[in-house]
């Protein structure tokens, strides 16, 4: 054992200050990024994996579309009323504006909204949803308000969709946006995004809303293989009843 050989320097200072750097500035930076880019990556892709496991252990939303109630127009009070079913409405004059219950998006302004923007909506929200990394819900709401024109009370419905969906799907609605993944193949299938968003945030949604597209019978940009989960009750006519 030589303890010596630890201890003793084996360069003096005036020669180190003559040899180059090891690692000049431009390659310590090239490294910095790549390893920040490798990390960001595993980090997108182990966060995603999570939550898709939370999603297959989620349950059917097919709840929402399956009940049988109604949200009905009462002409004369200028209201919407939740009733048990579609024949329920009938037999109190009621026109049915939407499948299951009434809730803070089952009025004129806003179904007409989702109809109006049913090619477009969806990415419209996509961007809203951007908003919230650098200016939380107050900037979603904003958004929405400016880009969609929702009343507020739907509004906030949407902004706490959005601000759920950080929460729950943000890593794989990251990964959907920068790999610019479409809303669904060709069979009908969500997108994990969609797919995270409606298992894990839809039912808060739906009990904010009320109306969805589906729930109004419109057909909207995320296609959908089974036309059964599109509400078929809708009442022609119902929209004048409101205005
Ligand atoms: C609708 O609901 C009423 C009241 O609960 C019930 O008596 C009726 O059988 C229901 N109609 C249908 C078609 O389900
Ligand atoms: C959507 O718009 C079309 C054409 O403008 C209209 O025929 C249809 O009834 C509307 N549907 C709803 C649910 O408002």
């Amino acid at each position: 054992m030589n303890l010596e050989m630890d201890s003793a320097p084996m360069v003096s200072e005036q020669d180190e200050e003559q040899k180059p750097a090891p690692w000049s500035r431009s390659k310590k930076c090239g490294i910095f990024s790549l390893l920040l880019f490798v990390t960001l990556t595993l980090v997108l892709l182990i966060g995603s994996e999570v939550e898709k496991a939370n999603v297959r252990a989620a349950s059917s939303t097919l709840y929402f579309y399956e009940t049988p109630a109604v949200c009905g127009v009462d002409s004369t009070n200028k209201a919407v009323v939740t009733h048990v079913n579609a024949s329920e409405a009938s037999k109190m004059g009621n026109l049915v504006a939407h499948c299951g219950d009434c809730g803070f998006c089952s009025n004129y302004n806003d179904i007409n909204i989702y109809n109006e923007t049913k090619e477009t909506l969806t990415k419209t929200s996509t961007n809203c949803a951007t908003k919230a990394f650098l200016g939380g819900s107050d900037a979603v709401f904003d958004c929405f308000k400016e880009d969609v024109g929702f009343t507020d009370g739907c509004n906030d419905c949407w902004t706490e969709n959005v601000m759920c969906d950080m929460k729950k799907c943000v890593f794989t609605c990251l990964k959907m946006i920068l790999t610019g993944q479409r809303n669904n193949g060709g069979d009908g299938e969500l997108n994990d995004c969609l797919l995270c968003d409606e298992k894990l945030c839809g039912p808060a949604f739906i009990e904010c809303a009320g109306a969805n597209r589906r729930r109004s019978g419109i057909v909207s940009d995320i296609g959908r293989d089974d036309l059964n989960e599109i509400c078929t009750s809708v009442d022609d006519g119902w929209r004048w009843d409101l205005e």
